[in-house]
């Protein structure tokens, strides 16, 4: 498996306390990476990092609120300091505070989504960048979503914010690929995850979604885990500024 080792390279993955971010983490940890698990909350990140620790792993929790550039400074900061420098950033946390139409959405909100769902990854992209540029090597992977492929009228803003992920890849990739640093988006569709739980808890609904998805099922965490580690290892050596769709078939149709 030498295209998907990572032994000994230091990955930070944000929003990692559950769901997808805890999936990328435990893949990336399995694969041999040192994983910082972060998230806003102290006690979950450190449960998941010992239980990563417990199957063998190497794993250290560090908490942040990606709205804050300070704390986001302090969470790479620490990471360098405890573990060396950063080799795989995945930005995976987001926020999504708004299910409404474009036209009833405040100036306060539209912000806020824009804030933590681009802003944040662009300090944390510039924050990593001199230690892989400095070694020539490094693997930056965005969690976006289809919503950012396709209009939505209850999800507007969340998709703009995810298309501009997109965009924020294809430019990093531009601006930093001859220094070997590869910049990728993952668009994952419906993932059961607390992010999701309107649709997967509801069976009636889930039903519904699952129906029209040429797969027949909603995603799960290991759906997208596994393509975060192709992504962040030497199998994805010659990939960059592309967006990875992960969604059952559902844009296809
Ligand atoms: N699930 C889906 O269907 C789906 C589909 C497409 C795209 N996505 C994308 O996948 C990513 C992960 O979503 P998920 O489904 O795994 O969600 P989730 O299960 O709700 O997990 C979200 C993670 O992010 C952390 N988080 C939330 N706000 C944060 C903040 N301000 N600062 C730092 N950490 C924060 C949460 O921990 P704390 O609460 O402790 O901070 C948690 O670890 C997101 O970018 C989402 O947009 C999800």
């Amino acid at each position: 498996m030498r295209l998907f080792d990572l032994t000994g390279k230091v990955a930070i993955v944000t929003g990692s306390s559950r769901g997808i971010g805890r999936s990328i983490a435990e893949n990336l940890a399995a694969a041999g990476a040192r994983v910082v698990i972060s998230s806003r909350k102290a006690q979950a990140c450190e449960e998941v990092a010992q239980s990563i620790r417990v199957a063998g792993g190497h794993a250290l929790a560090i908490a942040a609120n990606i709205s804050d550039q300070q704390q986001m400074g302090e969470l790479v900061a620490r990471t360098r300091e405890q573990l060396g420098p950063i080799d795989v950033l995945v930005c995976n946390a987001a926020s999504n505070p708004y299910y409404g139409p474009t036209t009833g959405l405040s100036d306060e909100v539209f912000a806020k989504v824009m804030h933590n769902n681009v802003l944040s990854n662009i300090w944390l992209c510039n924050l990593v960048r001199p230690d892989m540029e400095a070694r020539r090597n490094g693997a930056i992977i965005l969690v976006s979503s289809v919503g950012g492929l396709h209009g939505s009228a209850v999800i507007g803003a969340y998709n703009i914010s995810k298309a501009a992920d997109m965009q924020l890849a294809r430019n990093l990739a531009v601006e930093w690929g001859p220094h070997n640093i590869r910049v990728n988006c993952i668009a994952p569709g419906v993932v059961r995850t607390d992010f999701a739980r309107a649709i997967h808890e509801d069976p009636k609904v889930r039903a519904m979604v699952e129906r029209e998805l040429p797969l027949r099922r909603i995603g799960e965490p290991d759906d997208i885990g596994g393509i975060a580690l192709m992504l962040a290892s030497a199998a994805g050596n010659y990939i960059t500024g592309q967006v990875i769709v992960a969604d059952g078939g559902a844009m296809i149709r």
